[in-house]
């Protein structure tokens, strides 16, 4: 899928304007793409406009060449895409967590045994039980399983384009974990997905490739182990690296030899190893 030339202003409480979106020119493919920026970079919004729910102001949202922001391509996005909001257990309106993860598969025709099946898969992935959960209220979970209900919700559909905003903000370790295997699980199955994140480690965990937004523009797209794997220009941009390319740039500064770009604390570790024997 591709944004041609996208623009989105947003008008404020005062009327004055408030370009969200700035001329963005960007193509996606399948694999996980981490999309980084300050708060109020314009992440959001771009996850927005390639659901197809914010319509831009101009530019145009192509899927495999055809226009999808009107007509059958629009209908045919609205199909294939999954949204998980920034804080997606706000959506929450079904009064059990199993029909709040089957809700959409029902919607599209599926049977009530396959639904059932497949929502159990999809809380399974999150590291929830349907037996357990599966006739609460998803209001009365803690909030970590709030966001793992809403999430398996979106995952049930397995949608081609996974679009997640902020998906690890606030999980534990291991809701974390299991968040970040979907994720890259539903890419090795072939869908399109979105990571908006501030987490570098997260990133560096999932992502195939980094985009990053400054003031409503493309600044930064590139492999995503050149680009997490390199503090210094993270930083240039006003980001954070993953914890080991810093950790690794701070060691070197103290005149410790730290071979390659390592991205996460195993790598640092052996890099540190090779360092010292060679
Ligand atoms: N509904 C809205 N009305 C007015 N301004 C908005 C609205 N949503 C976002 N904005 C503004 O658009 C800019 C981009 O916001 P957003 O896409 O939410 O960025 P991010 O997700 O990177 O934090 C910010 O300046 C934000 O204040
Ligand atoms: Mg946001």
């Amino acid at each position: 899928m591709r944004l041609e030339g996208v623009s989105v202003t947003y008008e404020g409480a005062a009327g004055e304007r408030n370009r969200a979106l700035d001329d963005v020119t960007l193509s996606l493919e399948v694999g996980v793409t981490g999309l980084m920026g300050q708060t109020g970079s314009g992440k959001s919004t771009l996850l927005d406009v390639l659901a197809g729910v914010l319509p831009p102001d101009s530019g145009q949202l192509l899927v495999d060449g055809a226009d999808a922001l009107r007509g059958p391509g629009a209908r045919a996005l609205a199909a294939s895409v999954g949204l998980v909001f920034q804080i997606p257990e706000r959506q929450f309106f079904e009064a059990t967590v199993e029909r709040e993860v089957s809700f959409g598969l029902l919607a599209r025709g599926m049977g009530a045994a396959k639904a059932r099946e497949r929502a159990g898969s999809a809380l399974a992935l999150m590291g929830l039980s349907l037996d357990e959960l599966g006739h609460r209220s998803p209001f009365a979970l803690s909030g970590g399983q709030q966001r793992r209900v809403a999430i398996a919700s979106v995952l049930a559909l397995r949608p081609a384009l996974l679009l997640l905003d902020e998906p690890t903000a606030g999980l534990d370790p291991r809701a974390r974990s299991a968040c970040l295997a979907a994720v890259r699980a539903a890419a090795e199955d072939g869908a399109t997905v979105v990571v908006a994140s501030h987490d570098a480690n997260a990133l560096a965990a999932v992502a195939d490739r980094v985009v990053a937004l400054e003031a409503g523009r493309v600044t930064l797209d590139g492999p995503m182990r050149a680009l997490l794997g390199d503090a210094g220009l993270m930083r240039a941009h006003g980001l954070e690296g993953a914890c080991a390319a810093r950790a690794a740039s701070a060691l070197r500064r103290a005149g410790i030899d730290v071979p390659g770009a390592p991205l996460t604390a195993e790598e640092l570790a052996s890099a540190i190893a090779r360092g010292r024997a060679s």
